[in-house]
């Protein structure tokens, strides 16, 4: 373990992949917002993690924006906040670069994302793909966050960035990088498919129908809950008769989540209930809570320029930060840059 005390310091992603969904709201930029004025916040949005598989280059533009438009609208506000997007902060790719040295082909033979995400067709997709784990590890210790809010299927990940760090600390004898903590807490760190509570609700599932993003309007949303997959049964008293019901545990999930309030708590109020009262009381409540988000996103990317703008600063403020982390981590494995 280190022996140098590291200031808190939390960093977090956002692929711009696609259109954000409620899984990424409820998952990560919910929670980053309540992590906002506790310690010192840095958010990015990973455009190069997102080119990983194949992204049209103007929609990639875009979607950075996107993403970027999110993080403001949910509350992040640039002056308390580090706001900006990872390819205008090269570090990155050079510690990433330097991160590929340190972890071994095991560690990440053993990532169930990359199993899942490249399937039967493995020897196919990206080296980029591949490596991934690797350039995440870069994100965060590139700043030397100690916290890292993520939704649960981020956590291997998040290990592995410690596994990083560890290793480089032992083989270069120093305490340089800090042991960094997944925060995953809360009712909503998986968010189901409202087709299918075993899969993940994302952002590029085959149909639209399973997942809410934050841009759909009041109609669209309660279309989608009303369709939602579920069981005949109504509502248990407690949490544990959702045991078997994934589905339902799932729209409780989010019931809770998006009321600030615990599942326990929401299935006390609606034990009993069938779904015809609770799916419209559910829509109803993530209209109330989406609507506002989604107007003020669809405002802000009507000024790009405006956006653009934000993240220039947030990319100068984490410049000042990964720069000095960088040199030092190029000085400590021994790659000379004379002149510097
Ligand atoms: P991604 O969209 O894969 O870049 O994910 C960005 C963040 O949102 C990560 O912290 C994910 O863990 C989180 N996230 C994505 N989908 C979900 C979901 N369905 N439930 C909870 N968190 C999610
Ligand atoms: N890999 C994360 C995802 O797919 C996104 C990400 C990239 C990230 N770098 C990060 C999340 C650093 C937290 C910290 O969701």
């Amino acid at each position: 373990m280190t022996n140098q005390t590291f200031t808190p310091r939390v960093f977090s992603g956002i692929k711009p992949s696609g259109g954000l969904t409620l899984g990424n709201y409820l998952g990560a930029i919910k929670r980053f917002v309540g992590m906002q004025g506790e310690m010192e916040t840095i958010y990015c949005v990973v455009d190069m993690h997102a080119i990983t598989v194949w992204q049209d280059p103007a929609e990639l533009k875009m979607m950075t924006r996107e993403v970027a438009a999110g993080y403001l609208a949910a509350g992040l506000d640039p002056t308390q906040s580090t706001l900006f997007n990872q390819s205008a902060v090269a570090a990155h790719a050079e510690l990433g670069w330097i991160f590929n040295c340190v972890a071994r082909v095991g560690w990440m033979n053993r990532m169930t994302q990359f199993k899942d995400k490249a399937g039967s067709n493995a020897e196919k997709v990206s080296l980029g793909l591949y490596a991934y784990p690797s350039l995440m590890a870069a994100d965060i210790l590139l700043y030397h966050a100690t916290h890292v809010p993520v939704g649960d299927d981020q956590k291997q990940h998040v290990e592995l960035t410690r596994d990083i760090a560890t290793k480089f600390n032992h083989d270069f004898k120093t305490d340089f990088f800090p042991l960094t903590e997944p925060v995953i807490e809360g009712d909503a760190t998986r968010i189901m498919n409202l087709r299918d509570g075993t899969k993940k609700m994302s952002k590029s599932g085959e149909s639209d129908m399973e997942r809410i993003n934050m841009t759909d309007g009041a109609d669209l949303i309660a279309k989608k809950f009303k369709k939602a997959k579920t069981d005949p049964e109504a509502l248990p008293e407690t949490l544990d008769g959702l045991k078997d019901r994934p589905e339902a545990r799932n729209l409780v999930d989010i019931y809770a989540a998006l009321d600030d309030r615990t599942s326990e708590d929401v299935i006390g109020e609606y034990a009993g209930a069938g779904w015809g009262k609770f799916k419209p009381a559910l829509a109803d409540l993530a209209v109330a809570k989406l609507a506002p988000i989604s107007t003020e996103m669809a405002r802000l990317m009507d000024d790009p320029a405006e956006i653009d703008r934000i993240l220039a600063d947030g990319a100068e403020k984490a410049r000042a930060i990964a720069e000095p982390v960088l040199a030092q981590t190029y000085d400590i494995v021994g790659l000379l840059r004379p002149g510097r």
